[in-house]
């Protein structure tokens, strides 16, 4: 999923990923995740929100750039630790399980989401994001490659996929970006090089 070197998760309860966070210092790199400077350098700074933030890198990336921030995370470890990192008041460091809770905050100018994963018996996750984006807005949704997914031991079929939001959109929207490209620095000991991003643009 992303560039950590442990094993696969196979479960997504709120404890299991508290768990994981707690068995480690540091998850996942500090780096922002490669397709996010890509995908919104271009845009005006507004509201956004992080989905699956975990210790918060893109969310720190985001503030950076000019964004207020609402980074949302199932894991409270995650959240306490991101918010440890960085306390700044630009980032609002939540906890929720968006499989059962509203989306926190919405509507958005820009809501991301790179590896957060969606079993698709949750499908219903992707409609909450698509509707909390506000009119003008933009969704920018990253996944890496099925045969990285594969290659590290889950079935990407299990999941929500990036290209799977164009279903779901309607005539008030533009897909400006849906590709497969290089990853850049490959992730997950080496299985993930390449990433599927899709960004959409809802109209003003
Ligand atoms: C693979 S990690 C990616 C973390 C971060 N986006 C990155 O790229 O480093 C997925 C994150 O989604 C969070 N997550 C999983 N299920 C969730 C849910 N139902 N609601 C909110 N967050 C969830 C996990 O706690 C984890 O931090």
């Amino acid at each position: 999923m992303s560039e950590h070197e442990h094993g696969p998760v196979t479960t997504h309860s709120a404890d299991e990923w508290d768990a994981r966070y707690r068995d480690t210092d540091r998850l996942w790199t500090a780096h922002v995740n490669p397709a996010l400077p890509v995908e919104v350098s271009d845009l005006r700074p507004g509201r956004a929100l992080e989905v699956g933030s975990g210790e918060g890198a893109d969310a720190r990336w985001l503030a950076d750039a000019g964004w207020t921030v609402t980074a949302v995370d199932i894991s409270q470890v995650a959240i306490d630790r991101a918010r440890e990192i960085d306390g700044r008041p630009e980032i609002s460091w939540t906890r929720a399980d968006l499989t059962v809770d509203e989306v926190p905050g919405a509507p958005y100018d820009l809501i991301t989401a790179h590896y957060f994963p969606i079993p698709t018996e949750h499908a219903a996750v992707a409609r909450k994001l698509v509707d909390a984006v506000a009119p003008g807005g933009t969704l920018l949704v990253v996944a890496h490659a099925p045969e990285g997914v594969r290659a590290h031991g889950f079935d990407p079929d299990d999941y929500v996929q990036p290209t799977d939001f164009l279903g779901l959109l309607g005539d008030d929207w533009t897909v400006v970006t849906d590709e497969t490209r290089d990853r850049g620095r490959p992730a997950g000991g080496g299985h993930h090089i390449e990433d599927v991003v899709v960004r959409v643009q809802r109209a003003g």
